[in-house]
């Protein structure tokens, strides 16, 4: 299908936000001395895991950041991870430390986000930044990557104000729905977040100008969920069968049939290379915001 004009392509976008992090990280180490540096820990051998911590330092390096990975076994008792984002807490040539999630089971997640540096958590996942987001403070707040590449998407659409919109926002999670709905509340829009408990979702969904889905069910959102016009964000990405590539095989999709809402929609993010770039490259720029700031200087626009 040809969705030229309609397609809110996530792979150009994300390009323009590492380029400007490029281009920012070089003034900032030329007129500072500070290079920022992002610390990513992974604990145990999950392979999904591994991939995206190796393309969250790849990306870090071709920022021109100082990247850190600490590689820790499954094993690994919850006290030692805790040091090791104590000690990042400490070491002033780290400005951003990510943890990758999930962790093994014997370890407390949230205790290990809660012990990051609400200044160094460039997940946005600290209460701290979970504050700021929540009240508008969002200038001061770390705000998690993936609903941060999303609204960038969104404005490329619709531009700052979303005043006299109605969004929808499938999915409550504190990584993706939650959030989400907040930027779009303090972007002006009127906001509804559904979940799995939410009767007559279709209707709800169909009333939207925007409409966001953060669930994990593949092509959830069909064609007749969508108002005519509206803004599409698919922000799920699921691993499903393709026989049609050969036995075994699979492929990606989101929680919404693309093609179908784009019978309805103005636009609409595809899956894959729509909001799942988005998100690295808001890491990225998360960081450069953390080392900007250590360093006193006027704060990058993304
Ligand atoms: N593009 C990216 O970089 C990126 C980043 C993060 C996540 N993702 C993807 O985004 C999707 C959501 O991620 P997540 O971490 O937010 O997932 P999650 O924590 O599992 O949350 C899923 C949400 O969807 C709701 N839900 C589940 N089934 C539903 C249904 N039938 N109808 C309505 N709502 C339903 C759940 O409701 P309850 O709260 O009632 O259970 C929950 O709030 C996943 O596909 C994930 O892979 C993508």
């Amino acid at each position: 299908m040809n969705d030229e004009g309609k397609r809110l392509d996530g792979k150009v976008a994300a390009e323009e936000v590492v380029a400007k992090v490029k281009a920012e990280t070089e003034k900032l180490t030329a007129e500072s001395g500070i290079t920022p540096g992002l610390a990513v820990i992974i604990v145990g051998e999950d392979p999904a895991s591994q991939v995206y911590v190796a393309s969250k330092g790849r990306k870090a390096k071709e920022c021109g950041f100082h990247s850190v990975q600490i590689t820790l076994s499954a094993d690994t008792p919850e006290a030692e991870v805790l040091g090791h984002v104590q000690s990042l807490n400490d070491d002033p040539s780290v400005h951003g430390i990510l943890v990758q999630l999930p962790l093994p089971g014997h370890i407390d997640e949230n205790k290990v986000i809660q012990t990051i540096s609400p200044d160094k958590d460039v997940d946005g996942f600290h209460y701290i930044n979970v504050g700021k987001l929540g009240t508008g403070d969002l200038s001061n707040a770390f705000v998690p990557c993936t609903p941060a590449g999303s609204m960038i998407l969104l404005r490329k659409a619709l531009g700052d104000d979303l005043s006299g919109l109605n969004a929808v926002v499938i999915g409550r999670s504190n990584i993706v729905g939650k959030p989400m709905a907040n930027l779009l509340l303090a972007a002006n829009a009127t906001v509804t977040i559904a979940h799995s408990r939410t009767k007559n979702l279709q209707d709800i969904a169909s009333q939207a100008d925007i409409l966001v889905a953060a669930v994990g069910r593949p092509e959830m959102v069909k064609e007749d969920w969508v108002k005519p016009g509206a803004t599409v964000i698919d922000v799920g990405i699921n691993r499903v069968d393709a026989p049609e590539r050969g036995e075994g095989k699979t492929r990606l999709t989101g929680d919404v049939d693309y093609e179908g809402a784009l019978e309805n929609a103005a636009h609409a993010t595809p899956v894959p290379g729509g909001v799942g770039p988005m998100t690295i490259a808001l890491l990225m720029a998360n960081t450069l915001t953390a080392a900007s700031r250590v360093a006193g200087r006027e704060l990058p626009k993304f």
